[in-house]
């Protein structure tokens, strides 16, 4: 978790209160990553190489604490570079001490920002310790800076490149991590490293690049050296290396250089491409144990190891991409929140999922990334969707109708349940990684446990260039766009018809289902409309936040079948951002255990749409109204079946298997105004981050 942020600027003057304001926007637009904290490490004036600025909370308070500061907010800097961070704490509290850049000392030789988690932290902080090094904080992230200046320190001659210095610390952590690197030794340079985190780095010139990619650097030679030099002992601090590095210089480098003459440039280094898309729309992603070097307008990329027997081959260029988000896209516009935009973002989302790959005249599904690997697909003799949280409800959603279409076996997994019990996976097996991110933790471990067996792995992905992104043999982008809000609400319902799509393309030969197949594709044309007409039940769902449920602690959900994915997607909604206690029940399994709890003062809502399954719901109402429950029941519209005097929330009726995401909405609406009404911040959930980048 957490947001990184650093901005460089070469021949580009800026003036000091104009550095601020990129960092502070830049961390404000990665917050929902981590915001229990906010840290930048800008170039001082005289005796102070570097000023901190640091505040616990939201970014908001940090700018507070920079607009108060005294110092010389018009001074220019031709050029300079600069980190910055919004915290998600693992190792000690959220407290300025703890907030990031950390230093290495106190004249702050080095500093580190950190997104992640270095598990052998302790061990190295006993050997610096015993060195005579002194810490000042709880984070794991401060024998990082310490060790970097430890290495530094025992540098006879101090010619180390930068680069090299980083490479030496980095081979001795464990660990999870994104990096950025700034030093008094190197003014003007930084480097920055990633392995498990995400790293992009933003490229803004006047004049238009040469070329759209960086060569990779494997100093090969002077990797050995580094390795002999430097051999990887656990806990075991390192000997410098005796020898400088030999960079092999080529020629696609020259795109930061016109024709040999430098000109102004700025790089914006960054974990999530919203902080990056109001100044330039050209990135490059970075790869696991590459190692980026910024200086004098240049941008290097070297390896940690170089394709080492085992270790995932990496191309040779990193290319420069041009991002498609737009500014709009991030920001809340005329909502009070991000989650309440992107709830009713879903009759545009749901549209963008299904654009250029549902064709409504023939009834035919056209998913490009997935083409070459369908046969593969269909030869399969499982299907393993693996995911967390919301995501894995949009499996749990899908999973029948998969079943039902494919005639393939499908099992839905937790991926941190999948990695703890070291599920078997064999070569036919074809695994669906589902990740609106596309970096979370559990869900990569698992993708990777998976390629490791010979699996095909299929991504199914929001976030384009993302980590489950690249590293999938193929996949689909859900293309709902960038998703700010904790809660996940668009993702939820654009993963669905994502994985819908594929059961119906993997389908398509299969002469028995064509009418079938036709229904659901119609019923998909209809969804965007239909989403619209849920929509406006919004205030009738705010009265019962306000009412009805105004006072509850705990909120039951039932349902069975298709509706048992909503049941589980709106309790986690409800619990995780208005804090209140809520399950999602499967109402087959009611009798086996939950009637215990039901009696006059338990909520509950039952969701009643129509499908097959519908007189089996119904002994379930009856079961716990004669518990004197009073549930709220969601229903379809004109069903005349529900007793006058019941509550209902009403939406309209499509085919059973998408009628998950219809019911889905009235529950994240409910959600949201339970969260507003308590108080709460809806897009910033306590204890949560949006993107979960540690296991
Ligand atoms: C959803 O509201 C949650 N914030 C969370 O469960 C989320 O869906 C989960 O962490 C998985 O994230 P991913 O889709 O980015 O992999
Ligand atoms: N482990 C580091 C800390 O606790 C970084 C956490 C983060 O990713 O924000 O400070």
């Amino acid at each position: 978790m957490c947001g990184i942020f650093a901005y460089c600027n070469y021949l580009k003057d800026k003036t000091r209160a104009e550095i601020c304001e990129i960092l502070c926007n830049g961390l404000a637009r990665e917050e929902y990553r981590g915001y229990d904290s906010a840290g930048i490490g800008i170039d001082g004036d005289g005796n102070e190489s570097v000023y901190f600025f640091k505040e616990v909370g939201k970014v908001a308070g940090l700018r507070k604490k920079i607009a108060e500061a005294k110092m010389n907010t018009s001074k220019v800097f031709s050029a300079q570079v600069s980190i910055a961070h919004t915290r998600w704490a693992t190792h000690g509290p959220p407290s300025v001490r703890n907030c990031h850049p950390l230093r290495s000392d106190p004249s702050a030789e080095f500093i580190v920002v950190h997104n992640g988690i270095v598990t052998n932290a302790n061990a190295l902080r006993l050997v610096l310790q015993n060195r005579g090094y002194t810490f000042e904080s709880e984070t794991d992230t401060e024998a990082v800076a310490i060790l970097t200046k430890y290495i530094y320190d025992s540098q006879k001659d101090k010619t180390i490149s930068f680069t090299d210095l980083v490479k030496l610390v980095l081979k001795e952590l464990e660990g999870s991590f994104a990096f950025v690197f700034k030093s008094v030794h190197y003014p003007n340079e930084i480097v920055t490293a990633r392995r498990g985190s995400p790293l992009l780095i933003g490229v803004k010139t006047e004049k238009k690049l040469k070329v759209d990619f960086v060569d990779v650097e494997f100093s090969g030679q002077d990797e050995k050296t580094l390795q002999a030099a430097a051999p990887a002992t656990a806990g075991g601090l390192l000997a410098p290396p005796s020898t400088g590095s030999k960079i092999m210089r080529t020629q696609s480098r020259a795109f930061m250089s016109d024709d040999g003459i430098p000109q102004p440039i700025e790089f914006f280094v960054a974990s999530d491409a919203a902080a990056i898309v109001e100044h330039t729309k050209r990135v490059l992603y970075l790869e696991d144990d590459d190692i980026a070097h910024i200086a004098e307008g240049e941008l290097h990329i070297h390896r940690l190891r170089r394709n080492e027997e085992g270790a995932p081959q990496t191309p040779a260029t990193r290319s420069i991409e041009t991002l498609e988000i737009e500014i709009a896209e991030i920001m809340k516009g005329k909502f009070d929140h991000f989650m309440q935009k992107e709830i009713y973002e879903q009759p545009e989302s749901v549209v963008n999922t299904m654009r250029g790959r549902v064709n409504f005249d023939n009834n035919q599904i056209t998913l490009g990334g997935l083409r070459a690997y369908l046969p593969i697909m269909r030869r399969g003799r499982r299907i393993v969707f693996i995911a967390c949280g919301t995501s894995y409800h949009s499996c749990v959603a899908t999973r029948a109708i998969f079943e039902e279409l494919t005639e393939i076996p499908v099992s839905v997994e937790l991926a941190s349940d999948f990695l703890d019990r070291k599920t078997p996976i064999f070569r036919d097996d074809v695994c669906v990684f589902v990740s609106q991110s596309g970096e979370t933790a559990d869900t990569i471990l698992a993708m990777r446990y998976c390629i490791e067996r010979g699996a095909l792995c299929v991504g199914v992905v929001n976030t384009v260039g993302s980590t489950i992104s690249r590293e999938t043999h193929c996949g689909v982008h859900i293309n709902a766009g960038p998703e700010v809000g904790v809660a996940s609400t668009k993702a939820y319902t654009s993963q669905y018809i994502a994985l819908l799509m594929m059961a119906l393309q993997l389908s398509e030969d299969r002469l028995s289902l064509q009418e079938r197949r036709k229904q659901i594709i119609q019923g998909l044309h209809e969804l965007p409309g239909q989403i619209r007409k849920v929509l406006e039940s919004d205030a009738h769902l705010r009265e019962f936040a306000q009412t009805v449920l105004d006072t509850s602690r705990s909120l039951l959900l039932m349902g069975r079948g298709y509706q048992h994915a909503t049941c589980l997607e709106g309790a986690l909604k409800i619990k995780e951002i208005s804090y209140m206690h809520s399950e999602g029940i499967l109402a087959g399994e009611l009798k086996h255990g939950p009637l215990a709890l039901i009696d006059e003062n338990m909520p509950v809502i039952i969701v009643m749409t129509r499908d097959s399954l519908y007189p089996k719901v119904q002994t379930a109402f009856a079961q716990i109204t004669a518990r004197k429950a009073q549930p709220i029941v969601l229903c379809n519209e004109g069903d005349e079946g529900i007793p006058k005097n019941v509550k209902t929330i009403r939406v309209p009726q499509t085919v059973d298997c998408l009628q998950g995401l219809l019911n889905v909405i009235p529950l994240q609406l409910l959600s949201y105004h339970l969260a507003v009404m308590r108080g709460f911040d809806v897009d910033f959930p306590r204890n949560l981050a949006k993107s979960v980048t540690t296991e």
